[in-house]
């Protein structure tokens, strides 16, 4: 049996539809195995049924995204890795961006200036044609991006940071239209708060079973995100009953948004017999509902100027670890001081 047990901000009526979309950037971190894959698959399966446009990218060490999108194996294994199209994706965002004179020079936390080129998530782009697929759900389609498999020897060297770093230049380069979504199922790793990815986001939601290490990824999480204003919640998965969320509460307090239990629609899933997604059971469906209001209640403090800030503190801070020697620039003058990512035309050129 599928159950909700726990749902402080529960829609009046199951078929509840919100009356405006917003464009929201939502991440979904974790510790290994919590159920990132499953909660990222299934919330991009609500936001398409409410007919939003998706792009989801798969950024998570273990690549399931796909799998758990209904790809079949060989599909999933052709998805193209971004980390395999780094200088072209580094090519196509400097655009004619003066400060930025070569691919070679950029790294993941070079900032877009004036003359750089963004991404925008209903358009058509190169970035798009090499690293994006088309992936057909019960309600409609979406575009997937994915890292790219990571093998052992990647974690900890250059090889896992330049994955990782394909995303973090995409998401830095972005601007979110009205009524999209970008969701991005990855891991709750150290990457993500050095190099800042984990400040990219509208949302984050922290999904953690109700165990003492689930509870643990999101106290160091709560930590990083508490100087950045990041907005953190907390999605408790497999819980069992009630001892389970009191748990969770007791741990987590308000930070907890919603649990989800054990859910017959996702095992028939794993077991390669997918239901239809308006199948899912009812509680998980509005639980769902409660993550989508709760992020776009979260767009109304999206600060495009604290948002460009903090992309160009990290990349100040990545270019004196390692950028500069790596690359032998002074990669601080690739800053552009007056720019400010934004809405509109993408780019707003204060006078
Ligand atoms: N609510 C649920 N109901 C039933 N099965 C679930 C639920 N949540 C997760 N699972 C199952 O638990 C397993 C782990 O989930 P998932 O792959 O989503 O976790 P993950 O955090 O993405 O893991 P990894 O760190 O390996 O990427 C999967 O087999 C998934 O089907
Ligand atoms: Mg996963």
């Amino acid at each position: 049996m599928a159950f909700l047990i726990h749902n402080r901000d529960l829609p009046q009526s199951l078929h509840y539809r919100p009356l405006r979309y917003l464009n929201m950037k939502i991440a979904f971190v974790g510790k290994g195995g919590s159920g990132k894959t499953t909660l990222s698959s299934l919330f991009i399966r609500h936001l398409v049924a409410n007919e939003a446009p998706v792009l989801a990218v798969d950024a998570d060490i273990n690549q399931h995204l796909g799998a758990a999108l209904g790809l079949d194996e060989a599909a999933a294994a052709a998805l193209p890795a971004m980390g395999a199209h780094l200088p072209l994706i580094k090519e196509y965002l400097r655009g004619t961006n003066p400060r930025i004179p070569s691919a070679e020079t950029m790294i993941k936390t070079t900032p877009p200036g004036e003359g750089s080129r963004l991404l925008r998530i209903r358009e058509d782009n190169p970035v798009y044609d090499a690293c994006a697929r088309p992936v057909r759900l019960d309600d409609g389609e979406i575009r997937l991006m994915a890292t790219g498999p990571f093998t052992e020897s990647d974690l900890g060297v250059a090889c896992y940071h330049s994955k990782v770093g394909a995303v973090e230049l995409c998401l830095n380069h972005l601007v979110d239209g009205p009524d999209e979504y970008l969701v991005v199922d990855m891991t709750a790793g150290s990457d993500s708060f050095a190099s800042g990815m984990f400040t990219r986001f509208d949302m984050t939601f922290l999904v953690a079973e109700p165990t003492r290490k689930g509870v643990s990824v999101y106290r160091q999480y709560k930590e990083y995100a508490r100087d950045f204003g990041v907005a953190l919640r907390v999605v408790g998965n497999k819980v069992q009953g009630m001892e389970d969320v009191d748990f969770l509460r007791e741990e987590i307090g308000d930070d907890l948004l919603v649990t989800v239990g054990h859910s017959d629609w996702v095992r028939s899933m794993e077991k390669g017999r997918p239901a239809r997604f308006e199948l899912l059971e009812a509680e998980n469906r509005m639980a769902l509902q409660s993550l989508q209001n709760t992020a776009d209640d979260s767009y109304r403090h999206r600060d495009w100027e604290r948002y460009t800030r903090q992309m160009v503190h990290f990349h100040l801070k990545n270019a004196e670890s390692w950028g500069n020697a790596k690359t032998g620039a002074d990669l601080a003058a690739q800053v552009d001081p007056g720019f400010v990512l934004g809405e509109g035309l993408g780019a707003v050129q204060p006078a």
